[in-house]
């Protein structure tokens, strides 16, 4: 059984010391198994998985690559089961493909690609008296939606001339759901996922919204222009304002068409996660992962409708379609000089201030007005950034996941790094972006006023300041840092039965690998982080889903290192040598059945 460890309830494990094995590690006395690979079967009709030889037909009713966020819904009426559902933010044709020729993609290629894009839900099953998990294959919700699958435009941009395409000359269908990142589940049954880097996919672009979004002009890396010209902005330059949106899916329903809630805004979205007002009216908080990009969030003017009814359900999945889109401004308490982008703390010993929420559009039953001078609102919803630019929001460091305690309220969100704040002449450190050259980032933890989700000021200060607890341009909340566990990019954030949050990390750059913390956030063990667990090189670890019993996470693109291919593989996890590397979900759980960090 696990040996007694120190720690807040929930943390009691022995923290797994920062490594480079080709493997998930985990702390001592817990087990693991892989619950589902990149290309296992899960809808009827499905082949077994054939790396050599994998066809788009067969990847459209497997799970899908790169797995990022995670949702774990209850399934009612069958004993021991939920549903899970997996974004898949992108491929890496490289590492999938033999002998892939970057140059000149073959058509089978490209349709594998979209395939292996998008979402799965699948049924898992959980083992008596462990955390294992596996995957029911075939069950009747097990679905794949992907890049040519139909996704619904909801809200005030549905139907704008701004959406609308020579395919879709209505503006209200769009074929496919792009780079989906973190995500959120819902307190009514439903998920959400953000399509971040959509710009990847689209070639050609000219416009100066397509430069504000990172259209680039020239051709794209996987050349799916040539295959399908929507994704030549060129000839349809209106396609690439149907991506960048938040998509809600409900996995109950294998027969729904999930929509794209315009509402929410369009931009780079890693996550959105919602919280309740006091009279049940959805808020949800919302990260543009960009240097320099904004932080969100949304005020619903509709309430959610308790319990599982017909009526209900129906009237749950509008929540998202009506209320206010703002955008956060920051500032700091101490005097500018005090912040001289080293990351040494100011002389009130904390970086911390006060924020406003900027409303930039409202979405009503008949119709949405602008708050934005020179913007009409579908423009704010459709070109949330530059609504975002002439509000004079706070330019953040790469605004990531972002999670409400469900216990406290507060809102923490994962600022994953900037290593061009102060570079040229880019913008220098402020309070809540404390650091230049930015390589560690950092998490804010943000205090609505009188704890009203809907108010539009708070407080905030942050929490974390990551890199090596030696570096003197680190904070821990004020823990003592010889007993904290080096960390470095927060990306992904989730509460734990317990309240303590956990982290997980991509891209760190203290020379281990990316990996899981736990930290809490409240009490006299505040800021006391610990490393749960590391994941494979050229991983990293996504979508943490922290259960009693199991803590589940996606390893994102393993092996994915410069110069490596099938040919020449980094890392030869889950299976082993010889075997092609594969993205894929893992359940740690504790060898003697209790719950994890008790
Ligand atoms: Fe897909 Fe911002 O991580
Ligand atoms: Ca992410
Ligand atoms: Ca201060
Ligand atoms: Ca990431």
């Amino acid at each position: 059984s696990a040996p007694k460890a120190d720690g807040a309830r929930g943390l009691r494990f022995a923290p797994v010391a920062p490594n480079t094995a080709d493997q998930v590690t985990v702390p001592s006395g817990y087990g693991q198994n892989v619950v589902i690979r990149w290309g296992e079967p899960i809808l009827r009709g499905a082949p077994a998985f054939d790396a050599e030889n994998q066809t788009a037909a067969a990847q459209a009713k497997q799970f899908g690559y790169n797995n990022d966020f995670l949702s774990l819904l209850p399934l009612r009426g069958e004993r021991d089961r939920q549903v899970l559902v997996a974004n898949h933010e992108y491929t890496d044709e490289i590492l999938m493909f033999r002998g892939y020729d970057a140059e000149n993609p073959t058509r089978e290629q490209v349709e594998v690609a979209w395939a292996a894009h998008g979402l799965s839900v699948v049924v898992v099953q959980e083992e008596h008296r462990t955390g294992r998990l596996t995957a029911v294959s075939r069950h009747h919700l097990n679905r794949r939606l992907h890049t040519t699958s139909a996704f619904e435009l909801t809200g005030p941009a549905a139907g704008s001339a701004l959406v609308r395409t020579s395919a879709d000359p209505a503006g209200r269908t769009v074929l496919g759901t792009l780079n989906n990142c973190a995500g959120g589940t819902t307190p009514w049954g439903t998920t959400l996922h953000g399509e971040e880097n959509f710009n990847q996919y689209f070639a050609h672009g000219s416009s100066a919204t397509d430069k504000r979004y990172g259209i680039g002009a020239g051709a794209t890396e996987r050349k799916w222009e040539r295959f399908d010209k929507r994704f030549d902005v060129a000839q349809e330059p209106n396609e690439p304002h149907r991506f960048g949106w938040v998509v809600e899916l409900d996995p109950y329903d294998p027969e729904s068409t999930p929509r794209k809630r315009t509402a929410l805004g369009r931009f780079k979205h890693e996550a959105a996660q919602p919280r309740l007002t006091e009279d049940g009216r959805p808020v949800v908080y919302m990260g543009d992962d960009e240097r320099f990009d904004y932080f969100y969030k949304f005020v619903s003017s509709k309430r959610m409708m308790k319990g599982d009814s017909r009526r209900a359900r129906a009237h749950n999945l509008t929540l998202l379609d009506e209320g206010t889109l703002y955008v956060a401004k920051l500032t700091g308490d101490s005097p500018a000089a005090e912040i001289d982008g080293t990351g040494k703390l100011p002389n009130d010993g904390e970086f911390d201030g006060s924020g406003t929420w900027i409303p930039l559009a409202t979405a009503g039953p008949d119709g949405a007005v602008s708050h934005v001078p020179g913007m009409t609102a579908e423009e704010v919803f459709v070109f949330t950034r530059i609504a975002g630019d002439k509000a004079g929001a706070t330019k953040m460091d790469r605004p990531e996941d972002v999670e409400p305690s469900p216990r406290t309220g507060r809102v923490y969100v994962a600022l994953t790094n900037n290593t061009n704040r102060g570079k040229g002449t880019n913008p220098g450190a402020d309070e809540a972006n404390p650091r230049n050259l930015n390589k560690h980032g950092q998490i804010l933890e943000l205090a609505e006023h009188w704890d009203d989700p809907a108010s539009d000021g708070f407080a905030w200060r942050l929490f974390l300041v990551a890199g090596d607890p030696n570096d003197p341009a680190t904070y821990f909340a004020g823990y003592p840092k010889e007993k904290v566990s080096p960390i470095s990019c927060p990306d992904n954030v989730a509460f734990d039965p317990h309240g303590n949050l956990w982290i997980s990390t991509d891209g760190n750059q203290l020379g281990s690998h990316d990996g899981l913390f736990g930290v809490a956030v409240h009490g006299d063990r505040r800021g006391e982080l610990k490393q749960f667990l590391t994941v494979p090189k050229g991983a990293e670890t996504c979508g943490p889903l922290i259960q009693d019993r199991r803590v589940l996470v996606a390893v994102q693109h393993p092996g994915e290192i410069d110069g490596a291919s099938v040919e020449k593989p980094a890392s030869t996890w889950p299976d082993g040598p010889g075997k092609i590397v594969r993205p894929s979900v893992v359940s740690v759980w504790r060898a003697d059945g209790r719950d994890i960090g008790v």
